[in-house]
């Protein structure tokens, strides 16, 4: 169930009239819906309850605060790709002990910031980053917790910039060189190697290319285990993916399902009887359908071949349209019965890249409000400072009560940090 929906002819955050929204918060202005944000999480975590797994959610598709706060009481771990997101969980009220770093180019402060907080694992993903963590592990006089992250050679369908899980791309360990990497990692004295994960890509619309690179990984487990090393998880990655505008993805609870069966089949017939535990990374799924990015039309300006809404929200509000050609569904807030115009919703920044929408009917006039729908993932967390923009404000509606969950940047703070050589 969609928590966005149309009252009275204005679109509503759960109880919360968008209209009311940018009245009190200004624009453009991300909206999450609470109950979204629970509800996507509770198809996760729904499934894992009384069985040995984790959600661990990537929290690089959305990183406030208070989204950290709420489903980390909901019970879920976490998916870091930096020394900074290991802050913000613990900033959040995260437990360390649940998250997972992964990424290509862990630097050594990273390694060891993560280590002092007894992270539950590194995903590590080359044979350099192991001698790497070895050592500052030993430095620190720690044992490093370790999955390799196996690169299953699985074609996940989707776009070539999301797509990770094939042989061209720059992550994980080949299929092929696994074993042999498992037999370096599990001779270095301060490394413990504990699990085997994969990330095949994002935005997946069926889950065959998922389940296909789980059989991979449990070959590979059945193989180690056979060469004495026995593995204690086995995480699938994230990459279920959402409705933009028709797309029709699996549903997440039918794929957890599959996975769990395939699971229970291969325990009953593994003989060395370990148990093993079963993570999921997911990021889209959880925060996309949950947020909406609210911005105002500024001008209507009719051209010669093509007509332009100009909005307050721009590319470096949202990055997704310039950088993957991304298509994003547009709503009008308050509905009129005019007659819709065919438009290039556009923002305010100097490049012709700046657009966030191409050829959409809309019924608009100047100082409308539109909401960019499915932009709680991957929105907020790539926005940037690009033309002296301030990064939007962000509210979490709960009910009928909106809550400020993070300010609205000034022009002040964008150059706070610089300084001026005397
Ligand atoms: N785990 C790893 C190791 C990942 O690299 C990612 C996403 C996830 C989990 C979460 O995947 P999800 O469940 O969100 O599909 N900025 C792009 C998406 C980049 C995804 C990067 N990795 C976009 O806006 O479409």
């Amino acid at each position: 169930m969609s928590h966005f929906s149309y009252r009275d002819g204005v679109l509503c955050a759960e109880n919360m009239p968008l209209t009311a929204i940018a009245s009190q918060f200004g624009t453009p202005a991300y909206v999450y819906s609470r109950k979204a944000l629970v509800e996507n999480f509770s198809a996760y975590a729904d499934m894992c309850k009384g069985r040995d797994a984790l959600v661990c959610y990537a929290m690089k598709a959305n990183s406030n605060l208070a989204i950290l706060n709420l489903l980390a009481k909901h019970g879920a771990g976490f998916d870091l790709v930096s020394g900074g997101e290991l802050l913000r969980v613990i900033a959040a009220g995260g437990d360390p002990k649940k998250c997972l770093f992964s990424g290509v180019g862990k630097s050594r402060d990273e390694m060891a910031l993560a280590l002092s907080h007894d992270i539950l694992c590194f995903n590590v993903e080359s044979i350099p980053e192991l001698h790497r963590l070895n050592q500052v592990a030993g430095e620190l006089g720690k044992t490093a917790p370790v999955s390799l992250r196996v690169n299953p050679n699985v074609d996940a369908k989707t776009h070539p910039y999301i797509a990770t899980g094939l042989k061209a791309n720059k992550f994980g360990v080949a299929f092929d060189d696994a074993l042999a990497t498992y037999r370096t990692a599990s001779q270095l004295p301060h490394i413990n190697v504990i699990g085997i994960d994969c990330h095949i890509g994002s935005q997946l619309l069926d889950d065959a290319p998922l389940l296909e690179a789980l059989d991979k990984l449990i070959e590979l487990i059945d193989t180690l285990a056979q060469q004495g090393i026995v593995l204690h998880h086995l995480d699938l990655g994230g990459g279920i993916g959402i409705t933009y505008d028709d797309e029709k993805p699996v549903a997440v609870r039918d794929y957890l399902e599959r996975v769990f069966a395939r699971i229970d089949q291969w325990r009953s017939t593994r003989h060395d009887g370990a148990p093993i535990k079963i993570i999921f990374e997911p990021g889209r799924s959880v925060v996309g359908n949950a947020g909406v990015l609210l911005t105002k039309v500024e001008y209507i300006k009719p051209g010669a071949e093509k007509n332009f809404c100009i909005v307050d929200a721009a590319m470096n509000d949202l990055m997704r349209p310039a950088m993957y050609q991304a298509w994003m569904g547009v709503q009008e807030v308050r509905k009129r019965n005019d007659a819709a115009v065919t438009y290039d919703v556009v923002g305010p920044i100097c490049e012709s890249g700046d657009w966030l929408a191409r050829d959409r009917q809309l019924a608009v006039v100047q100082d409308d409000l539109l909401a960019i729908a499915s932009a709680g993932a991957y929105g907020m967390t790539m926005a940037s400072n690009y033309n002296t923009r301030g990064r939007a404000v962000e509210v979490m509606v709960d009910g009928d009560r909106a809550h400020l969950i993070r300010k609205r940047e000034e022009p002040g703070d964008l150059f706070a940090l610089e300084s001026i050589p005397a």
